[in-house]
């Protein structure tokens, strides 16, 4: 099963909700302005307040000194709400756009080895999204549900952990789960912790909801599952996206040489910046040309997320013994861009790319080259030891966190979950760079 929109099947359960109640067009979100300043706007009133302690005299700085020691504390643990918002699909239907709902229910409790989240940012997984909106293939099991939970994958701060796990609240977490709410019930195992949200800003939160899944599957794929070594050639495709910005990143760190393809010479900025060592616009440039020119020894490992005819070129191009890690096949799917509502079967070969996928299927071809459709693979191979460079997430985020891997997000805002669909259309869109994020709530 590939783990495309893991969220489906990490079996997060959705909050409870009590009187399911439509709340359109609601916008209790705050402006975008006030979300990006709110924590250091809160850390300049903390420091007026020690000031002002500072000044008066000791009897009174020690008494005001414990209160403020107890509001440090209040502050740290943030309120948990009564009630709260979420976006659900009232039944499967065309599109994200056409299914969500907002839905108000109470405040549920985590259970044994869950933590409650107050989501910050939401990953934007266009994909998993517009599979999941139309109940269609890992998701055919929605056909006849009412009011399912939407969203993949987000970063938030958890309010309170049940039994079982070692999460405080205040922990600022990555997590895989439905993170288009304003709360959720995660199992703390889905969690990643990054922080203390009172030391994070909310970019932090954007840039770790894109390392949880985006990151992590470039990172599992390259290392794990095709075992990339160094002086390797490597092709990414959408290598400016959500995913292949990480695997441009991870490819140079494990010392390859990369061949990077995009649509725009914006993009194909952003990739040499990155390291890529050639970029190829394959709407202007015949990559295969290209590949045949200037790489006739051909491809050792291949990153491809299209399908279409940058499939067909890169495993023209793979050598002998070589990888192809077919991460997704997003221009067959529906809703991509250039497509209608056409399901991703309506092409002989969006058919064929769309069964190997969703049956995590792995190709032997002659030649002993491998395509694998589960790029996951790799990480079911290594659970028993600790693979090289420590465990995958625990590597991922330490790359991050020293600076060695760039977590791009695309500025272009989108805030509340009423642009939820904006937002998964934007990422169909082919137009985005980097990660798109979905501003959940303030910090
Ligand atoms: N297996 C997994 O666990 C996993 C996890 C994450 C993502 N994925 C897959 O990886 C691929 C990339 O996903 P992503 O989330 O990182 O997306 P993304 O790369 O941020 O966005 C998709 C990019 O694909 C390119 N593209 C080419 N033809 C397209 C079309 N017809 N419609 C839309 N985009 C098109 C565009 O970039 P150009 O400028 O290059 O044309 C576009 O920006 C997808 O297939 C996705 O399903 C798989």
């Amino acid at each position: 099963m590939p783990q495309l929109c893991l969220s489906g099947l990490a079996g997060a359960p959705s909050p409870k909700v009590t009187q399911p109640l439509v709340v359109a067009g609601r916008a209790r979100h705050q402006s975008l302005w006030q979300r990006r300043h709110s924590a250091p706007l809160l850390s300049a009133f903390s420091a007026g307040l020690i000031f002002a302690a500072a000044v008066r005299s000791p009897c009174s700085i020690v008494r005001r000194q414990g209160r403020m020691a107890a509001m440090a504390a209040m502050a740290a643990t943030p309120e948990v709400p009564e009630s709260f918002r979420r976006l659900v699909a009232e039944r499967a239907g065309e599109s994200v756009r056409a299914v969500a709902v907002v839905r108000e229910g109470t405040t549920p409790e985590p259970e044994d080895g869950q933590v409650l989240i107050k989501v910050i940012t939401a990953g934007i997984n266009g994909g998993c999204e517009t599979f999941r909106a139309r109940g269609e293939r890992a998701f055919a099991g929605m056909q006849n549900v009412s009011d399912y939970a939407l969203g993949s994958e987000g970063a938030g701060v958890v309010l309170r952990a049940g039994t079982g796990t070692d999460l405080q609240p205040g922990d600022a977490v990555a997590f895989v789960g439905n993170a288009f709410a304003e709360l959720n019930i995660v199992k703390a195992s889905s969690c990643h912790r990054f922080g203390r949200a009172s030391d994070m800003q909310a970019q932090a939160f954007r840039e770790c909801a894109a390392l949880r899944i985006s990151g992590l599957t470039a990172l599992v794929a390259l290392e794990l599952t095709g075992e990339i070594k160094q002086g390797q050639t490597i092709l990414i495709t959408a290598a400016a996206g959500g995913t292949g910005h990480f695997a441009v990143q991870i490819a140079k760190l494990n010392g390859a040489r990369v061949i990077a393809t995009c649509s725009t010479e914006e993009k194909a900025k952003l990739l040499r910046e990155l390291g890529a060592d050639r970029v190829v616009l394959y709407k202007q440039e015949d990559l295969s040309e290209v590949l045949s020119k200037e790489f006739p020894e051909g491809l050792d490992l291949v990153y491809e997320g299209v399908g279409g005819k940058l499939h067909e070129t890169a495993l023209a191009h793979l050598k002998e013994g070589g990888r192809q890690l077919q991460v997704g096949y997003i221009s067959h799917y529906p809703q991509a861009a250039g497509k209608d509502s056409s399901p991703d079967s309506s092409t002989d070969q969006g058919k064929t790319l769309g069964d190997a996928f969703w049956g995590g299927k792995t190709w032997e071809l002659p030649g002993n080259k491998t395509v694998y459709f589960n790029v996951w693979e790799g990480l079911k191979r290594q659970t028993l030891s600790e693979p090289p460079g420590g465990k995958p997430l625990e590597r991922l985020f330490n790359l991050w966190s020293s600076g060695r891997l760039k977590a791009m997000v695309d500025p272009k805002a989108f805030v509340g979950l009423e642009q939820a669909a904006d937002a998964v259309e934007f990422m169909m869109s082919g137009t985005s760079t980097g990660k798109v994020a979905l501003d959940i709530q303030a910090l």
